[in-house]
């Protein structure tokens, strides 16, 4: 008798089984069936309102859903805290980059690994919180390592971004869910932007989820499109698939 040779068929990194949430009369999850795999770059585009942060806080633990259940590698997360979450390694940014202004860009990057140890406690020096060279390597990743003294809240836009992310990776993430990572940034730098993220994500074979308004930086760098439209998926497939579709080009491209 032989042994089977096929190893077992992995669970989606992440699925959602149909999410509700309604904010009064207003549908923000509409029913979301959803899964993603393991090497996925799946953009999520829809109009302002339309439930795409709302998805993102209730798959990270921020809000809970009046309906359904969160799974992340085959396991059900939907009432565990954002932390439990980013523990397990699926950690998210924010639409405004949620930076520690006052500190220097080295020290984000602790703070935010010490966040995730639970170690930042009265009388542990920042500096224990995560080794040097974990934290040079994140702000080379990210094209930071020359800014590492300087005040975060002093960076431009574009540069806040990329720390945003590099105190994302430094927590190791096996998912990682950017929320509008060009809002707020020039058309010219976007794509420098883009590129920069995405050859990290490559390097640390991170999975990612990106919300994203603009249709070239979609079909540039996404592998897979999720279009919401009013709190649901109304299509879900390749960039040239869903770019195409006609509901598509009139209710979220706008023409
Ligand atoms: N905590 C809340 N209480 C009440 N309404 C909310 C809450 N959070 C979001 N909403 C509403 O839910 C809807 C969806 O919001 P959400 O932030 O998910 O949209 P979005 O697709 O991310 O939009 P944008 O492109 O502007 O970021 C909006 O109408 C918003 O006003
Ligand atoms: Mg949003």
């Amino acid at each position: 008798m032989s042994t089977p040779t096929n190893t077992p068929m992995r669970p989606p990194l992440l699925k959602t089984t149909d999410l509700q949430l309604a904010f009064g009369a207003v549908v923000v999850a509409d029913h979301i069936n959803f899964s993603l795999h393991e090497g996925e770059r799946l953009a999520v585009i829809g109009q302002n309102g339309a439930g795409k942060t709302t998805f993102i806080n209730i798959c990270t633990g921020l809000i809970r859903p009046q309906a359904g259940k969160v799974y992340f590698e085959g396991k059900e997360v939907t009432q565990l805290s954002p932390r439990a979450i980013a523990l397990r390694g699926m950690v998210r940014s924010f639409q405004l980059p949620q930076l520690f202004a006052e500190h220097s860009v080295r020290d984000c990057i602790r703070i935010a690994a010490a966040g995730k140890r639970g170690r930042l406690g009265l009388w542990t020096p920042l500096k224990d919180a995560v080794s040097a060279d974990a934290v040079e390597h994140v702000l080379e990743m990210v094209g930071l390592a020359a800014r590492g003294n300087e005040l975060s809240g002093a960076l431009p836009e574009g540069q806040r971004k990329l720390l945003d992310i590099a105190m994302a990776l430094v927590l190791k993430p096996r998912l990682l869910i950017l929320d509008e990572p060009t809002s707020g940034v020039s058309t010219d730098e976007k794509h420098g932007l883009m590129a920069t993220i995405m050859a990290a994500l490559d390097a640390e074979k991170v999975t990612a989820i990106f919300v994203e308004h603009d249709v070239d930086i979609v079909s540039q760098y996404a592998t897979r499109v999720a279009a919401w439209i009013a709190g649901r998926i109304a299509a879900d497939g390749t960039p040239s698939e869903v770019l195409a579709d006609p509901e598509i080009r009139k209710n979220v491209i706008g023409e």
